[in-house]
């Protein structure tokens, strides 16, 4: 494995590594992807063994431009193609119909693909590179915890890639928002990167997946997912001071004032660490820190990681599904 500084030549040796079947890491804005060539099907086989996921789990394709778009799924609609134009490139994947040329194991076998054209210029370079569609899950074991630095990527993953293009941290920090636009009303399948509220100024309102009445068809909708190794338990927002954690646990606060809450109520001595992950108070901040803490939480030897929920809007959304997901239920 060798980590590549995105210089012009790097890209390059990047592009061209993918074209040849060979793994790549790739920095995206939400996490980082571990991208193969969408039409080689032995390269994209090793991307399901490297991440140890099962073969039912479809991939996200990623392309460098509309035009690339063509080459893997068809536009369904006007309407498809105003939420492309509006909301491209951004952490927004579309679930669209597929084009035969894209292998059954991309999409296990769905008549359906994942499309995304990312915000980060080094991933749409690399892409061009190759001169293909790319197909990347993000770069983590499958179900545990996914990578926002070029590090994350080469402590999980570095025996089973080839190279890792270093774009440093990514600033979403949250996986893409998935959006079935095969149907209307559209339905957002995994909350995520890009807002629901940005979604429905373009597209007016669309469903969301409910887990309590929906079966899921896709792990991303799994209720246990994104996972740490130490337990997480998650409590309501400014719900830690009723938290009753045994042994060595850390506190995973939303903003200063839930910490100046939890040492006003007596209760902060019962953890043994206590992480705010937005100073700044908002949501996009506790997305683009959330992954690196819990990363650090996890290797920090704790008992358990007690988290609260953040307000249900914006980026929260994302952040407080991927708490829920890593959470002991
Ligand atoms: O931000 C992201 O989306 C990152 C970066 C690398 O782009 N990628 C990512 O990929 O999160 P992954 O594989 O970890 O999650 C992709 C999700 C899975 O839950 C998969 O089941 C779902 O997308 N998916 C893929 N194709 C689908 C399809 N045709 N229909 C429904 N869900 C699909
Ligand atoms: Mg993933």
């Amino acid at each position: 494995m060798e980590i590549l500084k995105p210089s012009e030549e790097n890209i390059r040796r990047a592009g061209e590594a993918l074209a040849r079947g060979l793994l790549v890491a790739i920095p995206t804005e939400t996490v980082y992807g571990l991208g193969a060539s969408a039409f080689d099907v032995r390269a994209v086989a090793r991307v399901f063994e490297a991440k140890n996921r099962p073969v039912f789990d479809p991939l996200i394709v990623h392309v460098d431009s509309l035009e690339m778009v063509d080459r893997v799924a068809t536009i369904p609609s006007p309407r498809v193609r105003a939420l492309m134009e509006g909301l491209w490139p951004g952490p927004l994947t579309l679930i669209l119909p597929r084009r035969e040329a894209v292998p059954d194991l991309v999409t296990s076998g769905l008549p359906t693909v994942a499309v995304r054209l990312p915000a980060n210029a080094i991933a749409r370079a690399v892409i061009a590179a190759a001169g293909l569609p790319v197909a990347a899950p993000s770069a983590n074991p499958f179900g545990y915890l996914s990578p926002t630095l070029p590090e994350h990527v080469a402590r999980m993953l570095g025996g089973r890639v080839d190279f890792i293009v270093d774009g440093g941290a990514c600033p979403i920090g949250v996986e893409s928002t998935i959006l079935d636009a095969t149907k209307e009303p559209f339905t957002v399948l995994r909350p995520g990167g890009m807002a629901l509220e940005a979604i429905e100024e373009l597209a007016g309102p669309v469903e969301v997946f409910n887990r309590s009445v929906a079966r899921p068809t896709s792990p991303g909708q799994l209720p246990s997912h994104y996972a740490p190794r130490t337990p997480l338990y998650l409590f309501p927002s400014g719900g830690l001071a009723e938290a009753r954690p045994a042994g060595r646990a850390a506190a995973l606060l939303f903003e200063p004032a839930s910490l100046a809450a939890l040492e006003r109520s007596g209760r902060a001595a019962a953890f043994a660490e206590l992480r705010v992950l937005a100073p700044g108070g908002t949501a996009l901040e506790a997305a683009a820190a959330l992954f690196a803490v819990l990363h650090e939480l996890d290797g920090g030897g704790f008992d358990a990681i007690c988290a609260e929920r953040l307000p249900e809007a914006g980026l929260g959304r994302a952040v407080n599904d991927r708490l829920y997901k890593a959470s002991e239920k």
